[in-house]
């Protein structure tokens, strides 16, 4: 029932909007709660070594309880240890608003993202010690930020997008008034290059095959809980991309929504599962770094698994809230992710031509109340 109202919603809502470049930054509005935050993970596939970028900044409800810094730059990378694997970790850049320059196509921002035009901004902090940028031209990611002892800078070109619409994982759910939203911009952009130094040892890993995935959210403040796990398999180039929490619509009811996205080149499989085409019945165990879902179209059922064992998982990362960024949510880069796909027949009314992946080095995330015992609110 609560999945029927909501493609009401939505059928609703669609007819009055148009698509844009959404990777370009929107425009705040005057009062908050409002973010914006966008997120970048490179896969080397020479070293299977995984790095995470992620910025962004909140204005916040009431200027006056704030309790986190209003704009945050992370780096995120794996520590790996003789024992026990690898432990995602963070190096964080925290910055005040007037640290902040965002500019599109060169000019502040003055309205949201253009229709259809390729996207073209610059994210940009400078305090005493810290600071850096990315650029987003046409096809070209660019970007170098210095974040306590880390400097890490790179380029990525040949953007995969999500789909030709231009709309994301959310369809045309992104123009419904959700308290988040998700874009992904491109799947896996080619690395050209990065380069992460360690500025006090001196150490310097540098790679140039990969991919790159980039991304980025927007809305009033991340949900009460929600997952979200983002991964490519190497030797296919088949990738999975879940995002999920409690929405709360127009304060009426909340119910556990999921986008999830499959890809799969080889065999000109693209699903786009969504509240308004499937439903998923989900097993979230933020204790076991697991996730079981399991997911119908009427075109298919989806089997999905995806776990990382426990020591490869985060400390509490800084995320998005209405009084700042404050910890909210884990993470681990070695999580590993099962997908089965049937495609139903409809005579006989049966499941055929099973589709099974394997995917290495998945992003997990669990947030808010899903992470193990609340441990990070
Ligand atoms: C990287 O991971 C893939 C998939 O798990 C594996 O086949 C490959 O041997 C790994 N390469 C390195 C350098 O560890
Ligand atoms: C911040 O202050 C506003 C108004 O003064 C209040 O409504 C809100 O609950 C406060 N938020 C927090 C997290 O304390
Ligand atoms: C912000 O960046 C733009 C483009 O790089 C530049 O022209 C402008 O001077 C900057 N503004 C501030 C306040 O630093
Ligand atoms: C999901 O994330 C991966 C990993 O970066 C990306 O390469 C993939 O293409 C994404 N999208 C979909 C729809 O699976
Ligand atoms: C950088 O190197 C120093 C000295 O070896 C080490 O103590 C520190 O943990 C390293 N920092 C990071 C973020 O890896
Ligand atoms: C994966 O994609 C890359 C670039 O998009 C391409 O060079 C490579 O051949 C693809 N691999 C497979 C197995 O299709
Ligand atoms: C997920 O599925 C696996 C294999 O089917 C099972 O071992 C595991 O207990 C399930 N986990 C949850 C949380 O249901």
């Amino acid at each position: 029932m609560l999945v029927s109202s909501y493609s009401l919603v939505v059928t609703i809502l669609m007819t009055s909007q148009s698509l844009g470049s959404l990777y370009d930054p929107h425009l705040f509005p005057q009062k908050g709660p409002f973010f914006e935050g966008w997120y970048m993970r490179i896969i080397d596939y020479d070293s299977n070594q995984s790095y995470g970028l992620l910025f962004g900044s909140v204005l916040p409800t009431d200027s006056h309880n704030v309790s986190g810094p209003l704009v945050l730059a992370s780096i995120l990378m794996r520590r790996c240890e003789q024992q026990g694997g690898c432990k995602l970790m963070s190096v964080n850049g925290e910055f005040s608003p007037i640290n902040l320059n965002i500019t599109a196509r060169g000019k502040q921002v003055t309205k949201n993202p253009d229709t259809r035009s390729p996207p073209d901004f610059k994210w940009m902090v400078n305090s005493k010690n810290n600071g850096g940028y990315l650029e987003q031209k046409g096809e070209t990611t660019t970007f170098t930020f210095k974040l306590g002892e880390l400097a890490f800078r790179g380029e990525a070109t040949k953007p995969v997008p999500w789909n030709s619409a231009g709309t994301g994982p959310e369809g045309w759910l992104v123009y419904l008034p959700l308290p988040l939203h998700w874009f992904v911009y491109s799947l896996r952009s080619e690395l050209q290059i990065y380069e992460i130094e360690n500025t006090t040892s001196g150490a310097v890993v540098s790679g140039s095959n990969g991919v790159v995935h980039l991304e980025k959210n927007w809305g009033n403040s991340f949900p009460k809980r929600w997952i979200w796990s983002e991964g490519v398999s190497s030797a296919t180039n088949a990738t999975i991309n879940i995002s999920g929490g409690l929405v709360e619509l127009f304060n009426l009811f909340s119910v556990d929504a999921y986008l999830i996205g499959i890809r799969d080149p080889q065999n000109s499989l693209a699903l786009d599962l969504r509240p308004d085409n499937s439903v998923v019945s989900a097993k979230i165990d933020g204790c076991g770094g697991r996730i079981n879902m399991s997911v119908n179209s009427i075109s298919y059922n989806v089997e999905i698994e995806i776990s990382a064992k426990a020591g490869t998982y985060s400390n509490c990362l800084l995320g998005p809230e209405v009084v700042g960024f404050r910890p909210v949510c884990v993470e681990s880069y070695d999580a590993t992710a099962t997908i089965t796909v049937s495609t139903r027949s409809f005579i006989p009314f049966l499941f055929n031509d099973e589709k099974k992946y394997t995917i290495a080095n998945v992003a997990l995330e669990f947030g808010g109340s899903h992470v193990c015992n609340d441990k990070c609110s």
